[in-house]
């Protein structure tokens, strides 16, 4: 039985072939990309195009050059904001963003406000906490120079409709908070006119912790500016930043343990293709939203059905999240996730801000049918009879 309930905050366990690549890695290899010319750093660097180019091709992304590795989704989703921001600094730059999203897109936008910078914060359905694509077009102003939102929601799983939404952004930039739907929801970035695209490694790619990415579209490059600066194996002899691409937002050494585990990874989910992963995925949300109907004293917070969700669950019961959290991993052993999971307005929206936040649990593709019912089974052991909540 697989206990491990907190897919969204990483994926747990990983396909073994991820765990080998990272030793042979280790054991085998160890050099750095594109700092040398002997076999193994070409061997490094090989992986590392790859890995860019397997990562562009699951998201229908036009160039490989364009996907960015950084530390995670937040560091992702930093240099798109402020990159944007300081390549506009000399006008009004205004950003709007949605009340689903996580803080590593608020924080940014808030600690921007001391240099000017505005941002609109658009209110998604109290229900299933969906955003009306056509409240974002109110928001858009003349001096909008960038459109963030989060593609599936960390706390209650709602997907946005993306495509309708990039549609509505035209020649606005859009970018794409992708930590909960990589991997599993299928994603074209060109169909869904998404200029940019964040994505941890960690979550339902497979990949180890210390992964991620930024996704460009071609010519971004130029209103985004560099948010770090350094070494990148070529062009020494210049003080200034190289402008070609990703050597322009990659500085310092990579993270090659990691991107090996993400390499081999991506060729996990190749083999079994993202939409054979979104239909189990589908199948365990069907059976745990049934599972749960039939237990009192518990429900859930957001989209009822499968349509427009990913497995991200939040449930409220009539105690503190925290207690009831507590309770499950004492009782059945499982590990599930309570607070206000650093998205604070997401709560605020769906009410369940008063309450402390709720329990959420989030499915990986390793989780099985047997392991939904052993949940609910679980949940029913620790629910108190249904809080009326209005
Ligand atoms: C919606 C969303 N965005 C961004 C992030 C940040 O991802 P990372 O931990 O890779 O920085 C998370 C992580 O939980 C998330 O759920």
């Amino acid at each position: 039985m697989l206990s491990y309930f907190d897919n969204a905050a990483t994926s747990f366990p990983k396909p073994q072939c991820v765990v080998e690549a990272m030793v042979s890695y280790q054991e085998n290899c160890g050099a750095s990309p594109g700092r040398g010319a002997y076999a193994e750093a070409t061997d490094a660097t090989n992986v590392l195009d790859k890995c860019r180019s397997e990562l562009c091709e699951l998201i229908h992304a036009p160039l490989d050059t364009h996907c960015i590795f950084t530390l995670n989704c937040t560091d992702a989703l930093n240099l798109a904001i402020n990159g944007i921001a300081s390549h506009f600094q000399d006008e009004e730059v205004h950003i709007v963003t949605t009340a689903m999203d996580h803080n590593s897109v608020l924080r940014p936008l808030h600690a921007l406000q001391k240099t000017g910078v505005t941002h609109t914060v658009v209110q998604a359905c109290k229900e299933t906490g969906l955003v009306n694509p056509s409240d974002i077009a109110e928001a858009i102003t003349p001096c909008t120079k960038l459109v963030a939102i989060a593609h599936g929601s960390n706390v209650t799983g709602t997907v946005q409709n993306v495509a309708e939404i990039g549609r509505t952004c035209q020649d606005i930039p859009l970018l794409v908070d992708a930590a909960q739907t990589i991997g599993h929801t299928p994603i074209d970035m060109q169909a869904m006119n998404i200029a940019m695209l964040a994505f941890p490694g960690h979550k339902g790619l497979l990949g180890p912790l210390g992964t991620g990415g930024l996704i460009i579209r071609s010519g971004i490059e130029h209103i985004l500016e560099p948010h770090r600066f350094g070494g990148t194996g070529s062009a020494s002899e210049f003080p200034v930043q190289p402008s070609e691409l990703p050597d322009k937002y990659e500085s310092g050494s990579h993270n090659m343990i990691g991107i090996y585990g993400l390499a081999a990874s991506l060729q996990w989910i190749k083999e079994q293709g993202v939409l054979t992963l979104h239909k189990h995925e589908m199948n365990l949300c069907s059976a745990f939203i049934e599972g749960i109907r039939r237990v009192s004293g518990v429900n859930i917070v957001g989209p009822q059905t499968i349509e427009n969700r990913c497995g991200v669950f939040s449930l409220r019961f009539e105690e503190q999240p925290h207690i009831v959290a507590k309770r499950l991993e004492d009782i059945s052993g499982i590990k599930s996730r309570a607070g206000l999971h650093c998205a604070p307005f997401a709560h605020q929206t769906m009410g369940s801000d008063t309450l402390g936040g709720t329990v959420r649990v989030s499915f990986g593709p390793f989780h099985t049918l047997e392991d939904v019912q052993y949940i609910v089974e679980a949940i029913k052991k620790c629910a108190l009879p249904q809080l009326a909540v209005t």
